[in-house]
């Protein structure tokens, strides 16, 4: 058995039937260049007969990151892009349809094989179970030499129903066998006896690769994905900050860190770049409007925050009487003063150089002009701070309407009223005033009124982006479309309301929450079609690490 884990990140498919995680397919470009440098084995770019939108947006991605040099930063040898399909011919041609332009494809199909699925969901016998699997493995195979099989609910399944299963699959061509703990329902010990049963009882396993593919509803989903591996799978199915469905799935950076930092322990490798971790993070958070908690493991805010006196002071004789990693080794840079007012544009350039971002001229530009104004309004600029102003100049979805001009008044006398300023997409200055709750209801009521595109807001978050009176507020909302906007969610069969994230950043929280807001709704827009497509053009604006 090799010593290699190869990483198959599911973030745009799983992770992204998380509610509230709908990304726009410019979006999904962009993190799936982030997964390519990170240098992930396969990206499962979506779920093609979603809608015309995901193909299309799986297509583009096959087409853009599956072929390798295509761009600055990318990996010699790109990931397989990966389509999902249930088990029929329909949706394996989608998957198909979307995945073939890339240098290497697959497609993974699915169908449940617990007795509660099959009674209930499926109203199939084991029989029929059967064979429909082989049916659709030799058909997928027909069109792609790589072929991933997933018995979904195999935690909750008949271990030697699932044998017989599997052992079909590979019959039919099956190349990647995939066990799901569909409803993270197993502990450790049991899934690991399931993957050992599995390598020891299931004909033609040897020259197939077993996968893991585990949710964390009991919050046991890396314990497992670790005990599968141990047992003896090769391939781990994660996702970015563990977002997914429910309670989410495995995190990316929780089995690659676990592998990397306890490398005796397990003597497996992978093949992650674990410096372009927190960048990945920080790139799905925003996207999604997901927070990540500030206490998660490896990418959480205070993963490498030490509070208590007695921890400091040890950090202080030997960093490692409380540090099992460095912060640098996941990306993390430390918070310290970089630069200030004076500071020129070729120290600017050289700082955001050394934190891994390469901008054209243009983008410097504008980059310095609004690092000028946060130093007029900051003494003092951190990592962090460099970060966000990267993050919201470049890392926002296709303006329908642009923040003009902003003014609100508020207090305890009077009503709260903003006045918005709009650039739309007919290029005309749209102005309008509300009175609200408050200052930010109040614009976003002007918003609403001038953008016309109805939601309503199901999460508005703001937090400091550094310490002091003076740092940047970060603001994250989350909408959902209230015009029957929905997408289908491959495992539950229904279609389920779009939800958009939005991200913004500003020394004021008021413009950073209208920001925000604005860009969730932007992407709501962009969404429907009505604003053509919503390409970026590709590396505008791109955070490339240099190697
Ligand atoms: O959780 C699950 O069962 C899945 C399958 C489609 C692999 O996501
Ligand atoms: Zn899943």
């Amino acid at each position: 058995m090799d010593n290699y884990v190869r990483i198959f990140d599911t973030t745009l498919r799983d992770g992204e039937q998380s509610p509230g995680a709908t990304m726009t397919s410019a979006e999904k470009l962009e993190v799936a260049r982030a997964l390519a440098r990170l240098g992930v084995d396969v990206i499962e770019a979506g779920f093609p007969a979603a809608s015309p939108d995901d193909l299309a947006a799986v297509r583009r991605i096959a087409v853009e990151i599956g072929h390798p040099g295509r761009a600055e930063g990318m990996p010699a040898r790109p990931p397989i892009i990966c389509g999902l399909a249930r088990a029929n011919k329909s949706d394996i041609d989608k998957a198909w349809e979307a995945v073939k332009h890339a240098a290497r494809s697959r497609i993974h199909t699915f169908l449940a094989t617990s007795e509660i699925h099959m009674r209930y969901k499926l109203k199939m016998d084991r029989e029929q179970v059967i064979e429909r699997v082989l049916d659709m493995v030799s058909y997928a195979r027909s069109l792609c030499p790589d072929v991933e099989f997933s018995p979904e609910d195999a935690g909750r399944s008949d271990p030697e129903f699932l044998y017989l299963v599997l052992g079909e699959a590979i019959k039919a061509g099956a190349t990647t066998l995939n066990i799901p703990d569909t409803v993270g329902y197993t502990t450790p010990d049991e899934f690991g006896a399931l993957i050992a049963g599995i390598l020891a009882h299931t004909s033609g396993i040897d020259n197939c690769i077993v996968s893991v593919h585990c949710h964390d509803d009991l919050g046991l989903a890396t314990a497992n994905t670790l005990a599968g591996i141990r047992a003896g799978a090769r391939q781990a199915e994660v996702t970015i900050n563990g977002i997914g469905e429910r309670a989410g799935n495995t995190s990316l950076e929780e089995v690659v860190m676990a592998l990397h930092t306890r490398r005796p322990a397990f003597n497996l490798t992978t093949g992650v770049d674990t410096t372009q971790i927190m960048r990945a993070s920080k790139l799905v958070s925003n996207y999604t409007g997901i927070l990540v908690q500030p206490n998660k493991a490896i990418v959480g805010a205070n993963a490498f925050a030490h509070e208590a006196g007695i921890h400091q002071d040890g950090m202080l004789k030997h960093q490692q009487t409380y540090e099992i990693m460095r912060p640098e080794t996941v990306g993390v840079t430390q918070s310290r003063l970089v630069l200030g007012k004076h500071s020129g544009r070729h120290a600017f350039k050289t700082r955001l150089t050394e934190m891994g971002y390469v901008l054209s001229e243009a983008e410097l530009d504008k980059a310095f002009g609004r690092f000028k104004d946060l130093a007029d309004k900051k003494k003092i600029i951190t990592d962090a701070d460099l970060e966000a102003l990267v993050t919201d100049e470049f890392y926002q979805p296709r303006e329908v309407y642009a923040l003009d001009g902003l003014q609100v008044a508020c207090g305890t006398v009077g009503m709260p009223t903003a006045t918005v300023r709009l650039r739309g997409p007919d290029g005309r200055l749209h102005v309008h005033a509300a009175v609200g709750t408050g200052p930010v209801d109040a614009a976003y009521k002007a918003i609403d009124h001038i953008a016309k595109a109805p939601n309503s807001l199901q999460e508005f978050a703001v937090r400091a982006v550094t310490e002091g009176i003076d740092a940047l507020g970060e603001v994250t909302v989350r909408i959902q479309a209230l015009d029957g906007q929905s997408s289908l969610a491959a495992q539950r069969e229904v279609d389920q309301p779009r939800t958009f994230g939005g991200h913004g950043t500003d020394t004021d929280i008021i413009v950073a929450s209208v920001k925000a807001y604005l860009a969730a709704v932007n992407k709501m827009l962009v969404a429907t079609g009505k604003y053509g497509d919503s390409e970026r053009p590709a590396e505008v604006g791109v955070a490339a690490r240099q190697s």
